[in-house]
């Protein structure tokens, strides 16, 4: 995953939980990548990512799948404020979220190369409906439903969804049903 990545769940560390338990990670961790993952903007291990965020699970008490929904609300306002372009002219989460896979994605992918985004597949139901399929080998879907949140929030809404499948538990793909209100 990018360094970006990394970076948001630092501050997100120190905001919410301060310096010292952002430090006391630091010193238990035993990243796979040579250098520290939250330094550079380079591409770090997944599981330098998972493994931080298990530290942070056992520090904070609040299980491994609730910290990534919190990342992903965490992330998207960072993600907006650092690439605002991809926002402009949307005042509808969904027209926007229908972006994030052959646009966006595909843009960061150019821009640093060796990113890996998720597969988001956007079903239209009506306006505010849509049925959501997302793949990726990472399974990351709370980190996804947190980034929903996020985006809902960010456009002064609030979301309904309902996970039908999910990849955690055996499916191909996860798909939910998303209701924007
Ligand atoms: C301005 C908006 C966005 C930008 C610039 C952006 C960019 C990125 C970048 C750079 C990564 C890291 C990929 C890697 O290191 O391999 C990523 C991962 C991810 N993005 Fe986005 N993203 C945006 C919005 C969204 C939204 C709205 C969703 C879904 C609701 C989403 C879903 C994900 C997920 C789930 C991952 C984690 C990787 C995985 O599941 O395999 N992104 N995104």
């Amino acid at each position: 995953m990018k360094g970006i990545v990394f970076n948001v769940l630092e501050s997100l560390i120190i905001e919410k939980f301060g310096d010292d338990v952002m430090e006391d990670i630091f010193d238990k961790a035993e990243f796979v990548s040579d250098t520290p993952p939250f330094i550079g903007p380079e591409t770090y291990p997944d599981s330098d990512l998972i493994h931080a965020v298990t530290l942070l699970s056992e520090k904070t008490d609040i299980s491994v799948s609730d910290l990534l929904f919190e990342f992903g609300k965490y992330m998207f306002p960072v993600l907006a404020e650092t690439f605002p372009v991809f926002l402009e002219g949307f005042d509808s989460p969904l027209e926007f979220l229908k972006t994030v896979d052959g646009v966006i994605h595909i843009e960061v992918r150019k821009l640093y190369g060796d990113v890996n985004p998720p597969i988001l597949r956007v079903e239209f139901v009506d306006e505010n409906t849509a049925v959501l399929h997302y793949r990726s080998e990472r399974k990351l879907c709370r980190l996804m439903e947190g980034l929903l949140e996020g985006l809902a929030a960010y456009f002064g809404r609030s979301i309904t969804y309902h996970h039908l499948e999910c990849m955690l538990d055996g499916a191909d793909e996860c798909i939910l049903n998303i209701q924007f209100k």
